[in-house]
């Protein structure tokens, strides 16, 4: 994998840049800057060697369509004001963009492009668009590790068209993790969370072999009730997981793992309710379940006291509402603890994860704390992760 920071010529030469940007928003404001503050040594490090940069990223999931709610001006706006030079949003279709136009009429020697998922070409890996992208510039240069588990045309088929380069963040995080699963001491507990059940449920059978505990919280457990036929009333669940949810318990006898999932819950009838204990058997149908109860969280901090390695990617419940994030800090308050005593390895990654922790100003006190949420987690299945792929 060749690295940018290694490449000698990149003045004026036109650098398109794979970031994720992928920000929490609400009503256009950005709730947590992370994600953008990794950034800013690749893109110091560009301008200080003179070259033009044109930034891809997507926020959210537009599937394909323009939608204004989703726009990167917000994030382009907070990168401005951080490095102190001007950046332009282009959302010109590039389709009918040229790489002699990009740039001209613009003092800005950064161009931001509009959310690359209004494109349905980008999540199909289109190769038509990917070949458009890359005539916009020089070379490439990915730094979205957290986004390296997508194989979509910004990420993977654009290197089929530029000379690629491996960013300094997704060099970082790609080190980093190598470190945990080569070092990694058991026992190994992986909790994880979060509402992208599609994404995750998935990895989780191919992480049993590898881990002692697999705390499931968020989303995915409410797919686990249902499964174990409880009510889950309106919670958020995905469909046609019964088969995989049967491997996971299956393959967890085979290789002792156990697998934890909530014994009681809170509950609200939306998401910004105030939140009622109750216990997995009273749940009712007009009822959402938004957070892990008092059981369940002891239930994990013991877990946590027997670990010697904890990984966590997502949070237990809807945060966002204070009704609903004791769940969430209970178990950033458990890992912190141990970590305090030097008694644990701990690496904690995903947008929201790092919302969170930030929340309550625990970002140093993880051994490592990765961009990435789903990525991560495919990391850890030890699967070549497809836009690092591209970049071998
Ligand atoms: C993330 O937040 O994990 C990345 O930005 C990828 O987002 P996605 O799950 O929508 O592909």
């Amino acid at each position: 994998m060749k690295k940018i920071i290694d490449h000698e010529n990149l003045s004026n030469k036109k650098v398109l840049l794979r970031l994720d940007l992928n920000v929490p928003l609400e009503n256009g404001l950005i709730k947590d800057e992370t994600r953008i503050n990794k950034i800013l040594p690749v893109i110091k490090f560009l301008l200080s060697k003179n070259s033009q940069i044109i930034i891809i990223s997507h926020i959210g999931r537009p599937k394909g369509k323009i939608n204004k709610d989703l726009s990167l001006k917000p994030i382009c706006e907070n990168l401005e004001k951080k490095i102190n030079r001007k950046v332009k949003l282009i959302d010109d279709n590039i389709f009918k963009l040229t790489k002699n136009q990009v740039f001209q009429g613009s003092e800005s020697q950064i161009i931001f492009l509009e959310n690359i998922r209004f494109y349905k070409e980008e999540e199909k890996n289109d190769s038509s668009f990917a070949k458009k992208l890359a005539e916009l510039a020089d070379l490439f240069v990915n730094d979205a590790f957290s986004c390296s588990h997508r194989a979509h045309a910004s990420i993977s088929k654009i290197t089929e068209f530029l000379p690629s380069y491996a960013g300094i963040q997704l060099d970082t995080e790609i080190n980093a993790l190598k470190k945990v699963t080569s070092e990694i001491k058991k026992p190994i507990a992986c909790i994880i969370g979060g509402s992208k059940i599609s994404t995750k449920i998935r990895v989780i059978k191919n992480l049993i072999p590898k881990f002692n505990y697999i705390v499931i919280v968020g989303g995915m457990a409410n797919n686990i009730l249902s499964y174990k036929g409880k009510q889950i009333g309106n919670s958020i669940k995905e469909d046609n997981c019964e088969k995989i949810i049967n491997e996971i318990f299956e393959s967890s006898k085979k290789y002792s793992c156990e697998i934890i999932y909530p014994l009681d819950v809170l509950v609200g009838k939306d998401m910004q309710s105030k939140s009622q204990k109750k216990e997995i058997n009273d749940i009712k149908k007009n009822d959402m379940i938004l957070d892990i109860g008092p059981k369940t969280i002891m239930k994990i901090q013991n877990i946590i006291d027997k670990s010697n390695t904890v990984l966590w990617n997502g949070p237990a419940g809807y945060f966002e509402n204070p009704n609903f994030a004791n769940g969430s800090f209970e178990i950033a308050k458990a890992i912190i603890k141990k970590n305090k005593s030097r008694s644990i390895y701990s690496v904690v990654g995903g947008g929201d994860t790092i919302a969170l922790i930030n929340k309550i100003n625990s970002f140093d006190s993880f051994n490592f704390v990765s961009t990435a949420g789903g990525a991560f987690l495919e990391y850890l299945e030890g699967k070549e992760l497809p836009g690092i792929k591209a970049l071998n």
